[in-house]
């Protein structure tokens, strides 16, 4: 007899993940005999820990900071998202050992767009995304996927903004950080992947009454849940996207490659998750 599956989440460090929480809460949910632990793994093993995964008893993997460029080197096969945005974070093993990788942030960071703000793209002529850092990457790959033809790429670090627009293409334009605020006007879509809001950092510094009314807002962070962002876009009466959500509907994918059963993100696992992240 087959022993269940187990699944992990690697990183280095480990101990602040949340995706035990969200895996561990579908196995109960689903009545799965199955696992999900943590494996924190130094930088220069990771290439060796994720060639020996089945031996270390797992069927796949989450791959957390700062390991996410390294395992798209180590998989023996990337989809599409994973080589666009130039990292991985989920992967499994098929039945003859051939390990596969995949980005799962971009089709997170949508999904929960979708569900929150179901009226987006109609608004979206223009998206206006701040930061260049990977989670910048997961965002204009989704953004293009779901054919939105212009979007307004401003970092603090204009060469790494530059970078991407070379990188994702025409539909990406550089926009200097300093002059973030004269694309607020026409933009359909504000989305911060930037630093600023997280708790212990400075707020972001922007003009949210210049935006159309019917402007959609979304922050990547989740600690806070309501960024100083989210709440001045929900006091003007726009339509706010936590990134909460995102991190809940990352997951999904790598649950159903390693469990079979694709599950649901719903209210329940939410505020569970909700409930670990006050506790600190
Ligand atoms: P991630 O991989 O999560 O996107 P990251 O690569 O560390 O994280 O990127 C953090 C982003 O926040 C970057 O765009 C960074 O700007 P720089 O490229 O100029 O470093 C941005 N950021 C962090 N602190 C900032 C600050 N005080 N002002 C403006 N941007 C900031």
């Amino acid at each position: 007899m087959s022993s269940p599956p187990r699944a992990c989440v690697i990183g280095w460090p480990v101990e602040h993940s949340r995706s035990p929480v969200i895996h561990g809460y579908w196995l109960s949910h689903y009545g799965i005999d199955g696992a999900y632990e943590k494996e924190a793994v130094k930088p220069e093993d990771i290439a060796v820990f994720l060639r020996d995964l089945s031996e270390h008893g797992y069927v796949g993997a989450n791959v957390t900071l700062p390991h996410k460029e390294a395992a798209l080197r180590a998989v023996d096969q990337a989809d599409t998202a994973a080589k666009a945005i130039g990292a991985v974070n989920t992967v499994w093993l098929d039945k003859q050992g051939l390990l596969y990788g995949s980005n799962t942030d971009a089709y997170g960071f949508m999904t929960n767009l979708q569900a929150l703000a179901p009226g987006w793209r109609a608004s979206c002529d223009v998206a206006v995304v701040l930061g260049a850092g990977g989670a910048a990457r997961a965002v204009l790959h989704g953004l293009i996927a779901a054919g939105v033809r212009r979007i307004l790429l401003t970092n603090r670090t204009a060469a790494k903004a530059e970078t991407l627009a070379r990188e994702f293409g025409s539909p990406v334009e550089v926009l200097s950080w300093d002059a973030r605020d004269s694309a607020l006007p026409a933009c359909g879509l504000l989305v911060n992947t930037t630093s600023l809001g997280m708790t212990g950092q400075p707020p972001l510094d922007i003009m949210v009454p210049a935006l159309p009314t019917t402007a959609v807002v979304a922050d990547i962070i989740y600690v806070p849940l309501e960024t100083p962002l989210l709440a001045a876009a929900r006091e003007r009466g726009l339509t706010a996207v936590d990134g909460l959500g995102m991190l809940l509907h990352q997951a999904a994918p790598g649950f159903e490659h390693w469990f079979g059963i694709r599950p649901e993100v719903t209210a329940d696992l939410r505020a569970q998750v909700v409930a670990t992240l006050e506790a600190g």
